[in-house]
C-alpha cells in the first residue's frame, strides 16, 4: 500500500508503483488542472511539486515533471497540483502576477508555470530574478510569448525580496504572504503521521528506478508491470560530504542537489552554471548522478564531467560488501557496463584536486536547455606556479560508442602552457575520436565541433 498526501488530503492506493503520477492525478483523483502534452519530460505542462520531510522536520519541495514520475517514487510525500494552491476567493500571489502581466493566453502551460514559480518561491536563497527564470527552464509556452512570463517572474522576485528569506521559515512566510494556502502549515504533521518504511528488496528481476527520467521515457508501459526497486527508499544514499581526499556523493543524489552543493561549489564553482545545461529544473530535481552513469549514454553530461574529474564509483554487491572502480573502467562498449544484476551504485567519489587547477565543461545541443548534447567535453588540468602543465584529463561525449577519456595526454606534463601546446593537445584529442553520422549531426561536424570545444576549454582561462 502506497500512501501520500495530495494537496490537503491523504491518499492510499494499491495501484502498481510504476503507475505514472499524472495518470493517477488526472484519472483517479480527477485533478485535471495538471496538463499533459509531450509525456517525455520535455514541455513542463505536467509540472507539480513534490514535498518530502527533511531532517529538520520541515518539508522540502521540488518541482517535477509528473508525466515520467512513478507513484512509487512519491511514497510518504506531499504532491501539490494547481488545485492545491488555489485560494477560495482570490488568486494566489503567483497567479495574480501572471494575470497582471498578461502572461497567459490559451492557458495550457499556465498550471505548470505557476507550480515551477512556486518551486522558486520555496527554494531560492535570495529570491533573485535569475533564480526565478532558471526555475522556468523546463516550461514551454507556445502562445503567450516569454516576455510577459519573464515580467511576472520579475515581479514575483521583487515582491519576495522584501520578505524574510530564511529557508526554514519559508513556508510560514509564503502562507502569510498569500502565496500558499494555510493548509501547507499542517503538512509536516500529516507526512509524519502517514510515513511508513518500505520493505522492498532488490531481486534479480527487479528494475532499479532512481529519478526515472531515463527509464520512464524509454519503456513506461513495461515498467507499469515490472518489479521495481526505488533508490529513493534508500535514505542512507542521500548525502554529499567530503573526507580528506574525496568529495563523497551518495547513489541517490540528484543533479540539482549536486549543482547546489556547497562542497561541490567550493572546489568547482563553475558547476552551478554548467549544470543549468543538464535537462531542466523539473528533471534535474529527480535525475540522479548514478542514473546518468548507469544509463551509459555516450553523451551523458554528468558522466562526461565525472570522467574528467577522475571519479570512482563504489558498487554495492549482491552478496553484500562493496567494490570500487574508476568510472572509466565501468564502460566496456556501447551501453555495456560493469554492473551485475542486483548491484547498485552506492557512492561516487571525486578526488579533491590539489594546487592550482582549472575545470571546464562545454556542451553543444540543438536547444540551450532541455536537450541532450550533440557533443560535450570536460577538462581538469593542474598548472604549477611556473605555468607548467601537471595532470591533465579531458573527456569527450558524442564522438565514440562510450563516454570517452582521452588518452596520451601525459606527454604534455611539464610543458609550459602556450598556444602551440594547446594546438597539439587539440590534435591529440581529435585524432582519438570516431564519431558517427546520426540525428545530432554528421561525423565530420561532430569532429570539428569537438576540436572547437576543446580549444574553448583553454580559452576559458588562458
Ligand atoms: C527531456 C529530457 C532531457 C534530458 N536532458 C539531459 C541532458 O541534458 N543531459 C543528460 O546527461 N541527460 C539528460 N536526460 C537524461 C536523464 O535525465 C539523465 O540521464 C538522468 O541523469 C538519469 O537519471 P535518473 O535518476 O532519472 O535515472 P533512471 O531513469 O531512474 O535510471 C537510469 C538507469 O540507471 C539505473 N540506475 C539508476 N540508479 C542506479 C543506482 N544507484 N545503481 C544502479 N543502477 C541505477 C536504472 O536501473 C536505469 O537502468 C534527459 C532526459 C529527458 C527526459
Ligand atoms: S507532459 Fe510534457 S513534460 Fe510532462
Ligand atoms: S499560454 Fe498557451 S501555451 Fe502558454
Amino acid at each position: 500500500m502506497l500512501r501520500f498526501v495530495v494537496n490537503g488530503r491523504v491518499v492510499e492506493t494499491d495501484m502498481h508503483p510504476g503507475t505514472i503520477l499524472i495518470d493517477f492525478i488526472r484519472e483517479v483523483l480527477n485533478f485535471t488542472g495538471t496538463k499533459e502534452a509531450c509525456r517525455e519530460g520535455e514541455c513542463g505542462a505536467c509540472t507539480i511539486l513534490v514535498g518530502s520531510l527533511d531532517a529538520n522536520g520541515g518539508v522540502s519541495y521540488k518541482s517535477c515533471a509528473s508525466c515520467i514520475l512513478p507513484i512509487g517514487n512519491v511514497r510518504n510525500c506531499h504532491i501539490v497540483t494547481i488545485e492545491g494552491v488555489n485560494f477560495e476567493k482570490n488568486l494566489n500571489a503567483v497567479q495574480q502576477l501572471i494575470m497582471d502581466n498578461s502572461a497567459s493566453q490559451c492557458g495550457f502551460c499556465t498550471p505548470g508555470i505557476v507550480l515551477s514559480l512556486l518551486g522558486f518561491c520555496l527554494n531560492s536563497k535570495k529570491f533573485s530574478y535569475d533564480d526565478a527564470i532558471d526555475s522556468l527552464d523546463g516550461n514551454l509556452c507556445r502562445c503567450t510569448g516569454y516576455a510577459s512570463i519573464s515580467n511576472a517572474a520579475k515581479g514575483l522576485s521583487e515582491v519576495l525580496r522584501e520578505k524574510n528569506s530564511d529557508i526554514e521559515e519559508r513556508v510560514n512566510v509564503l502562507v502569510s504572504s498569500s502565496v500558499l494556502p494555510e493548509y501547507f502549515l499542517k503538512i509536516p504533521e500529516m507526512l509524519t503521521d502517514i510515513s511508513s518504511v518500505p520493505n522492498g528488496k532488490i531481486s534479480k528481476d527487479s528494475v532499479i528506478v532512481a529519478g526515472g527520467t531515463d527509464l520512464f521515457v524509454q519503456k513506461p508501459e513495461q515498467l507499469q508491470e515490472a518489479k521495481l526497486f526505488f533508490i529513493s527508499e534508500r535514505k542512507d544514499l542521500n548525502y554529499i560530504r567530503q573526507d580528506k581526499t574525496h568529495i563523497l556523493i551518495g547513489g541517490a543524489v540528484t543533479v540539482e542537489e549536486f549543482r547546489n552543493s556547497e562542497v561541490v561549489n567550493k572546489y568547482f564553482p563553475a558547476m552551478k552554471d554548467d549544470l543549468l545545461y543538464h535537462s531542466s529544473m523539473i528533471l534535474r530535481n529527480r535525475a540522479t548522478l548514478a542514473g546518468n552513469i548507469v544509463n551509459a549514454s555516450p553523451i551523458g553530461d554528468m558522466t562526461i564531467i565525472l570522467l574528467a574529474l577522475n571519479a570512482l564509483i563504489v558498487i554495492e554487491c549482491k552478496r553484500g560488501g562493496t567494490r570500487e572502480l574508476a568510472l572509466d573502467k565501468f564502460y566496456r562498449g556501447y551501453k555495456k557496463i560493469d554492473l551485475e544484476k542486483c548491484e547498485i551504485i552506492r557512492e561516487i567519489k571525486i578526488p579533491i584536486p590539489k594546487g592550482n587547477y582549472y575545470y571546464n565543461f562545454e556542451k553543444v545541443s540543438n536547444r540551450k536547455t532541455l536537450d541532450i548534447a550533440a557533443v560535450n567535453t570536460a577538462l581538469l588540468m593542474q598548472v604549477d606556479k611556473n605555468g607548467k602543465i601537471g595532470d591533465l584529463r579531458i573527456s569527450a561525449g558524442g564522438v565514440a560508442p562510450v563516454p570517452l577519456v582521452v588518452q596520451n595526454l601525459a606527454q604534455f606534463k611539464g610543458n609550459v602552457l602556450d598556444n602551440n601546446i594547446i594546438r597539439k593537445i587539440v590534435d591529440v584529442v581529435t585524432e582519438q575520436v570516431t564519431p558517427i553520422d546520426d540525428i545530432r549531426g554528421s561525423a565530420k561536424y561532430k569532429k570539428l565541433l569537438l576540436k572547437e570545444l576543446v580549444a574553448a576549454h583553454f580559452k576559458s582561462f588562458y
